[in-house]
C-alpha cells in the first residue's frame, strides 16, 4: 500500500500554517478549542489521519511514514510549502516520521503528549492482541481499555469530555484502529532524530499523563537543541480537552515567540 489517502480536514484562520495531528484513535475535532483560539493569527489545518474520522480507512498496516506522506500530500493539495506541524501522541509519531521524510516542510515542530521511542516488546505484543480483539469485537475494545487512563484522576466522572472522547473512539472504524495499532507497533526508535531537529520544537505534556508519562517529555527536551518544554497542570493524556485554554495559550506563546517573530 503506497498510495496516499485523500485526508478529510478542517481549516480555520489565515496566516502561517499550523497543521495539528490527532492521536489514536481520535480525529481532528480534538483541536477545536485550540484552533478557534489560534485562528486570529494562524491558518490551522486539522486533518483526520487515515482510518480516522472522515478519512478513508484502507486495509493494511498504517506505518508512520505512510501516514506522514498523507499529511504532506494534504499540504501539497492546500498549496502549503512549509508549516508548523504538531502531533498529539500517535500524531507525534507521525510528525517525527514527516520530519525524517521532509524536514524542509517544517517551520517548527510540536510533540504533544508524545515521545520518540519505539515500543517495548510487551507493548508491541499487546497491540497485536488488541488488534485481534478489535477485529472480532469492534472499536469498543479500545474505548473500554483507553478511557479509564486517558484523563487526569481529578477530572469529574461526569465531565462531558469523557463522552465526547468515547463517541470519537467508537466512530473510528475497526480497520483504522487495527491499521494504526500495527503501524505503531512497527515504528522504529526516532530518539536519535531529536538532536538534529533544526527548527523550534514545542514539547508539551500533562502532569498526570498515565499513558506517556511526563518524564518522556523531559528526556526529549534534553536532546532537542531549540526546545520549549511546557507541563500543563491537572491534565492527563488529553491536555487539549482537559485544559483547553492552558494548552491553547502554551501553543500560542510558542508560535508567536518561536515562529511569528522569526518569520514575520
Ligand atoms: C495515542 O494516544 O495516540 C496512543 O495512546 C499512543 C500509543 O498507543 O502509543
Amino acid at each position: 500500500m503506497t498510495t496516499t489517502a485523500n485526508l478529510a480536514y478542517v481549516e480555520q484562520g489565515q496566516g502561517i500554517p499550523v497543521v495539528l495531528l490527532h492521536g489514536f484513535p481520535l480525529n481532528g475535532s480534538i483541536w477545536h478549542d485550540q484552533a478557534r483560539s489560534l485562528s486570529d493569527q494562524f491558518h490551522t489545518v486539522m486533518p483526520d489521519l487515515r482510518g480516522h474520522g472522515g478519512s478513508p480507512a484502507p486495509d493494511g498496516n498504517y506505518d508512520m511514514p505512510l501516514m506522514a506522506r498523507d499529511v504532506l500530500a494534504l499540504m501539497d493539495k492546500l498549496g502549503i510549502e512549509k508549516a508548523v506541524i504538531m502531533g498529539h501522541s500517535m500524531g507525534g509519531y507521525v510528525t517525527l516520521a514527516a520530519w525524517a521524510l521532509a524536514p524542509e516542510r517544517f517551520l517548527a515542530l510540536g510533540l504533544i503528549s508524545s515521545h520518540a521511542w519505539a515500543d517495548t516488546e510487551e507493548v508491541r505484543q499487546n497491540r497485536f492482541t488488541t488488534a485481534e480483539r478489535v477485529f472480532v469485537q469492534g472499536s469498543s475494545v479500545v474505548s473500554d481499555s483507553m478511557l479509564p487512563r486517558l484523563f487526569a484522576p481529578t477530572l469529574a466522572p461526569d465531565d462531558p469530555i469523557i463522552d465526547q472522547t468515547r463517541t470519537i473512539i467508537l466512530g473510528t472504524p475497526p480497520r483504522g484502529v487495527i491499521g494504526s495499532l500495527r503501524g505503531m507497533a512497527a515504528r522504529p526508535d526516532s530518539s536519535e532524530l531529536l538532536a538534529h531537529i533544526s527548527v523550534p520544537v514545542l514539547v508539551l505534556t500533562g502532569d498526570a499523563d498515565a499513558i506517556i508519562p511526563p518524564v518522556r517529555a523531559e528526556e526529549m527536551a534534553k536532546r532537542v537543541p531549540n526546545v520549549t518544554l511546557i507541563t500543563v497542570e491537572n491534565a492527563g493524556h488529553m491536555p487539549m480537552l482537559e485544559q483547553p485554554q492552558a494548552t491553547a495559550l502554551a501553543m500560542r506563546t510558542f508560535l508567536v515567540e518561536q515562529v511569528l517573530r522569526r518569520e514575520g
